[in-house]
């Protein structure tokens, strides 16, 4: 019999999605007083669990939250998951929240048991012949706040920026803080310029993307020149290339920016090598 793809894990359990319930003075619901991780899935394997774990601890430090689990636990949690769920393009999404609260009230003045919340997302996985057809873009006031490297649940600001890119008709936003280039409102922004690949440092402006460090690494190995500098709103009107990565869209090609073609207004030569690399990757992920 097919799975029917609805178990979902919340705090030490598994349930169809239609039976689990949280409190409604969970501060996660009344606040966005959580955090959060999207984990691409390769048949069953997790892409870069420790760097995602890593970078899980890291958000869980800078709003002051215990880790509920180690590593090894949360790896049994996703196995559990994607055990009791099948499909093919997936990827796990974890939640944790700082838990209910007996009052509404900003501050914590005892360690309640946190919400630990997390199921199987179903990704249609990028199919490369769509994605090299490129996306259409327009650039946006970056108005968030200054701690962008927490992958926080607080999304609202995420939503209403993505919300203009709906507006204006285009399937994504560039961020810009004070004329530089920040991240996408769930990706980050690579530029190609004279063949070499540059994207903006990590740092409180943006999220260090798990696929932002592995194109950066692939890149290297295969001796594609990389800079991890600022990137000048500018810079984006004279790129040879724009790409937007994340967990879940890969490598997107952006080919049209505020309605201006970006470079030949088609998907680059260095966007095709890099995702014959990244491919080549995931195949390889998939038989270790
Ligand atoms: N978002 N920047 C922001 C603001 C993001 O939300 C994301 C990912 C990224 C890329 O990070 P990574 O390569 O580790 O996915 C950058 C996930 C996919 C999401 O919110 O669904």
């Amino acid at each position: 019999m097919d799975k029917e793809n609805n178990i979902i894990y919340l705090n030490g359990n598994y349930m169809p999605v239609a039976e689990a319930t949280i409190s409604v003075m969970d501060r996660g619901f009344l606040f966005g007083d959580g955090v959060y991780e999207v984990i691409p899935v390769f048949g069953d394997k997790l892409l870069r669990p420790d760097e995602h774990l890593d970078r899980l601890q890291n958000s869980l430090d800078r709003i002051s939250l215990s880790n509920p689990h180690s590593n090894d636990e949360w790896l049994a949690i996703f196995s559990g998951l994607l055990n009791k769920n099948d499909g093919e393009g997936r990827a796990v999404y974890l939640q944790i929240s700082r838990g209910v609260y007996p009052k509404r009230d900003l501050g914590v003045k005892a360690e309640y048991p946190a919400t630990v919340f997390s199921m199987v997302l179903q990704v249609v996985p990028p199919d490369i012949e769509v994605v090299s057809a490129g996306i259409s873009v327009i650039t946006v006031d970056d108005f968030r706040w200054g701690a962008c490297d927490i992958k926080s649940t607080s999304l609202v600001a995420n939503v209403m920026l993505k919300q203009q890119a709906a507006a204006a008709d285009v399937q994504d936003a560039i961020l810009i803080k004070n004329c530089m280039v920040s991240e996408g409102t769930a990706s980050n922004v690579f530029i190609v310029k004279d063949d070499v690949l540059i994207t903006p440092p990590t740092g409180h402006k943006l999220l260090p993307g798990i696929t932002r460090d592995l194109v950066i690494e692939i890149a290297k190995n295969n001796t594609i020149l990389v800079e991890e500098r600022e990137v000048k709103e500018a810079e984006l009107y004279t790129a040879d290339e724009i790409w937007m990565t994340s967990s879940t869209r890969e490598i997107a090609p952006v080919i049209r920016l505020n309605s201006e073609a970006v470079g030949a207004g088609a998907a680059g030569e260095k966007w095709k090598r890099m995702v014959d690399l990244y491919q080549r990757y995931k195949q390889q992920l998939r038989s270790r």
